[in-house]
This record gives structure tokens, sequence and C-alpha cells, in this order.
């Protein structure tokens, strides 16, 4: 058997982030080193109580320890003219409204497990610092305020950082009118991160729009029959009823459930289809505030690249890689 993938993951655990936090747990190709909570799709409380529950209900608590991280973003909240004005309502309001990161709780059965004292960033740069150089690959799919925040108290921890692999950033698809929610909460912090030189792949939107689940996979992913696969099924399902009509397609009810494609390409880099650019966030506190611009032509010329940028991936490949990470969970459990 291969060597398991060291990773720490930094979530705001919504629907996405659930599924993704539960193959990151299972695969018998990934260990998970910790776990981080962020300010995002949910106020930190409820994004860490979210992964809290998550980690109890697939049985992990005593190897995975969860670390609240940022209740706010670097800047972007600090001046009210920021991009969020050019949204109708705020964000959060309608994620809340849509509930489809589930405002109240994730319904696990059971939440009995706590936070550790330890605060994110501290623990994700004492962490860092005791490994090997390389040894890490830190997997973000919330906003990157704590990992800015822990290169910035203590930059030692960049060279031991073997890759970030995050679910942000994108071209084509935005949420927000100009940017992809995880950098759209904080410009400041993802630029940050994209000039720290470490090796970066970015799991963008047009890949999650391109790997999408359709509610037929849900079923298809229940039928393996345990309460994980249920779950899975569940959140899959829940996600996909934003009711947001730019997800229903030719009758196909498309469900990008995002930041699973990134731990996924942990395990399976070649699900996702990249180019090696330059790519940066705008922090111009204007109409295009954290847009990721990515030049496609070289026109910067001698800048440096900086990022393995996303254009699309490969939905059969992600599909059956969730199933078979349940279905060889299920045997295991079954032996
Ligand atoms: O834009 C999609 C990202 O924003 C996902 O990580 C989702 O969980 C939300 O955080
Ligand atoms: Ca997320």
């Amino acid at each position: 058997m291969r060597d398991k993938t060291k990773i720490i993951m930094d979530v705001d655990t919504g629907s996405d982030d659930a599924v993704a936090l539960m193959m990151a747990m299972l695969s018998e190709d990934i260990e998970l080193l910790g776990v981080t909570t962020v300010n995002g799709n949910l106020e930190v409380a409820l994004t860490t109580e979210n992964t809290l529950r998550m980690v109890e209900f697939c049985g992990k608590q005593d190897t995975v320890k969860v670390y609240r991280g940022a209740e706010y973003p670097l800047a972007s909240t600090l001046l009210p003219t920021t991009g969020q004005s050019l949204l109708p309502i705020p964000i959060r309001e309608s994620i809340a409204k849509a509930d489809y990161h589930h405002a109240t709780h994730i319904p696990t059965p059971s939440f009995t497990i706590h936070e550790e004292k330890e605060s994110a960033v501290v623990w994700l740069i004492n962490t860092l610092l005791s490994s090997e150089d390389g040894e890490i690959t830190l997997v973000p799919v919330g906003p990157m305020t704590n990992i800015a925040l822990a290169m910035r108290a203590d930059p030692r921890i960049i060279p031991k950082i073997r890759e970030i692999v995050m679910m942000a950033g994108g071209i084509e698809a935005n949420e927000t009118p100009s940017a992809e929610f995880n950098v759209w909460v904080d410009p400041e912090a993802m630029e940050i991160v994209l000039q720290s030189g470490c090796k970066i792949t970015m799991c963008t939107l047009d890949a999650t729009h391109t790997a999408y689940l359709t509610s037929d996979d849900a079923e298809r992913i229940r039928s393996i029959g345990t309460k994980e696969s249920d779950m899975c099924a569940d959140l899959i399902l829940k996600y996909g009823s934003t009711g947001d009509l730019s997800n229903v397609l030719d009758e196909i009810h498309r469900i990008p459930i995002h930041d699973a494609l990134a731990v996924c390409s942990v395990v399976h880099p070649d699900v996702l289809n990249t180019i090696y650019c330059d790519c940066h966030t705008d922090i111009g506190r204007s109409f295009a505030y954290g847009t990721t611009i990515v030049d496609r032509r070289n026109l910067s010329g001698d800048r440096p690249k900086n990022c393995y940028f996303s254009l699309s991936a490969d939905r059969q490949k992600f599909v059956d890689w969730i199933v078979e990470v349940l279905e060889k969970d299920k045997a295991q459990k079954n032996a």
C-alpha cells in the first residue's frame, strides 16, 4: 500500500466541507493530522460545531482534533464599501435563508466532543514547525484567513508545507458578481497565500462546476448502505437544495460539491485539468474585489508563475472516487 498523504484541512463547515472532511477521514490514502476552522459559510462557532459533529460521526475523535480559527477576515469587513455591498442582500443571510449549509447545525446523531484549547493559527504553526520540510499538505476549503495569519506570524512554516491544495477562485464561474466565495470573504488573505512561494493547486469553481454530482449520483452513493454513505447522500442533496436555478440546467440538477473535489485531487491530481500560471487577487475594494485574475496568455512576461489553476475536472473520476472511498470503508468495517 502506498504511503498516506499527510494533510491538514482548514474548513468553514457547511455541507460540501462536511463531505470533504468525511472523504479525508475515511480515505485509506490520506492521514488527516487535524482540522482548523474559519469564519466563512457560517460564523466560526457554527463551522467549528459542524466540524466536530462530522469528526464524531465518523468516529475519528481520538485521532482527528479540531482547532477553532479566525472569527473575521483580515480586512474585508473593516470598511462598509466591500464587494459584499454589491450583492442584493448580505451573503450570510442568503446562506442562512437557503439553509444549504445547515444554518443551525449538521444533523448528526450526537455532539459530545469539544474543540482543543490551542487556537488554529498557533496549532498550525507549531505542527508545521515540528514537521519535516515538505511533509504536510494543507487543504484549505474556506476563506484563507488562518493560513495567511500563520504565514505572516511565522514565515518559517512556508518551507515546511509540501503543497497547498485549495478550493478557491475561478474564471468563468463565480458566486458573487466577480469572485468565488472563499476568496471574496478574505481577498487579502488569498493574495498573501498566492505570494507565499508555496506550491499551490487551485481547485476552482470552473473545475467544481464541471465535476458536479446529480441526485442519481447521490442515490448511487446512498445504495452503498452505510450510515456514512447515507449522510454523504443527504449532504449532497442538501447542498443541491439551494433552489438556485443557475444549478439546474437542461433538467439535470448539477450539484457542485466543491470542497470534496479538492480532497480528491490530493489523492488523484489528474482529476483536475490545470494550467501553470500567474494568478493574483484583486484587493482593490471595487467592483472586482476578490476576483482571481489569471494571466492565461503570459502577458505578464517574466513575472513568476505561482499556481496550478484548474479550468475543468473529470466528473466521472470524482464520483467514482467518492463511491470507492465509501465502499472500501464499508468493507473494512465488515471485515
Ligand atoms: O465557492 C465555494 C466555496 O465556498 C466552498 O468552499 C463552499 O463551502 C464555500 O465555502
Ligand atoms: Ca468551504
